[in-house]
């Protein structure tokens, strides 16, 4: 009888109960025992899970699934540990996979599967070069992270924070005609850094807002789906200097990494809000603190920053001005549930060597 051939796979860290489930069920494993797994407690865990398709021969293809069994991130030491031999990884955008991670993880590994949209933190060309697909999981999330950049920029033109702040700590003495005033969305321009999936569901939601005009800037005008907000395909700096409410949209890559520098503040209106829910490489932050500070722009609202989490003592959090999220554009249980089901399914699908929901193009 020939041996049994294992497949290995390694998933960094918890995930939400329908990814979950759908690695139980490929497991042929309950629900209820695999739950077990989610014990607040720090360490790998594993389970075994069958082969579903096609109906294995006897006896079955096995698949052994460990996993990081915590909430937080995975140590690099314990990264290296877990993916080593591993066929197939499931990892989150706080996982750096790097040539470093790919020699430890070595020659067997033939799937990643990132429970983000974004892909900054995978060396591509290395996994390319190796013959490794990836999974990942776009549209599932853009309606979440749509809405959250819709509130972030109110949350910042309106200064919501400040406002709740003076309420709590007796600011607030009487309505005054300047108090707390802000910017507001109607006839204003908007400009979209990278009219893609994300970008566009935001100018979507903003249309109704009575937004006068659109601009946009990306590698290359997209005139089909810029034609629905007839937006306007435009220069870095024009939209810089002609639009009253700038948001971040794109993906960080070298080129667009540091993007949002003293030029680009520079050439911004004195009055112009700022809004970043792309990646926090995109922007410069410390010429974003002298643009703030000095009264460059009026305000900038951020979901995403670098380093994440950004420390508690970091300029930018002494600003009134600014606003800082931490990194929740898809939070929202049941998107999170779902990047995690498609992460899931994109892992399984590698693995069986069948195309993928969401497949990277590399
Ligand atoms: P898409 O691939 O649909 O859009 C990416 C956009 O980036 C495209 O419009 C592309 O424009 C643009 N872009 C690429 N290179 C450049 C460049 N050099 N200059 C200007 N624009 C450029 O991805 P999604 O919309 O789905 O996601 C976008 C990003 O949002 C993700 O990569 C991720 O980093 C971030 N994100 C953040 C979330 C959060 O929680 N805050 C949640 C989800 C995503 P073109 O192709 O026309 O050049
Ligand atoms: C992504 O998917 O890239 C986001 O940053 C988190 O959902």
């Amino acid at each position: 009888m020939n041996p049994v051939r294992l497949m290995k796979v390694f998933v960094t860290r918890r995930i939400p109960p329908e990814g979950w489930a759908a690695l139980a069920r490929a497991a042929e494993v309950q629900v209820g025992d695999f739950s077990a797994a989610w014990i607040p407690r720090t360490g790998r865990s594993s389970l075994t899970w069958c082969r579903p398709t096609p109906p294995p021969p006897s006896p079955r293809g096995r698949c052994q699934v460990e996993h990081w069994d915590s909430d937080e991130p995975i140590p690099d030491k314990e990264l290296e540990r877990g993916v080593a031999g591993a066929h197939g990884l499931l990892c989150l955008l706080t996982d750096r996979v790097d040539k470093r991670l790919l020699d430890a993880a070595g020659a067997n590994l033939k799937v990643i599967s990132t429970m983000s949209v974004g892909v900054d933190h995978l060396a591509l060309d290395e996994i390319k070069k190796r013959g490794i697909r990836v999974g990942y999981t776009p549209d599932v999330l853009t309606d979440a992270t749509a809405e959250l950049a819709v509130s972030l920029l109110l949350t910042t033109c309106r200064r919501l924070p400040e406002a709740i702040e003076e309420v709590r700590n007796g600011g607030w003495t009487s309505w005054k005609p300047l108090w707390m005033c802000g910017y507001g969305l109607t006839q204003s321009t908007v400009g979209i850094i990278g009219l893609g999936r994300i970008g566009q569901a935001i100018a979507r939601r903003l249309k109704p807002f009575g937004i006068q005009k659109f601009l946009y800037t990306g590698r290359q005008p997209r005139p089909q789906e810029a034609a629905e907000f007839q937006a306007e395909f435009v220069s870095t700096p024009k939209l810089a200097a002609e639009s009253d409410f700038i948001i971040v949209a794109c993906s960080l890559t070298p080129a667009t990494k540091g993007l949002c520098n003293k030029d680009f503040f520079q050439q911004m209106k004195k009055t112009a809000v700022f809004v970043n829910i792309s990646r926090g490489d995109v922007v410069n932050q410390d010429d974003l603190y002298q643009a703030l500070a000095g009264g460059q722009i009026a305000a900038a609202g951020m979901d995403v920053t670098t380093p994440e989490p950004l420390p508690t003592n970091h300029p930018l959090l002494t600003l009134k001005n600014c606003v800082i999220l931490p990194h929740i554009g898809s939070a929202t249980y049941g998107t999170r549930n779902t990047m995690s089901l498609l992460a899931a399914n994109n892992l399984l699908a590698g693995l069986r060597g069948e195309p993928m929901p969401s497949e990277l193009k590399l």
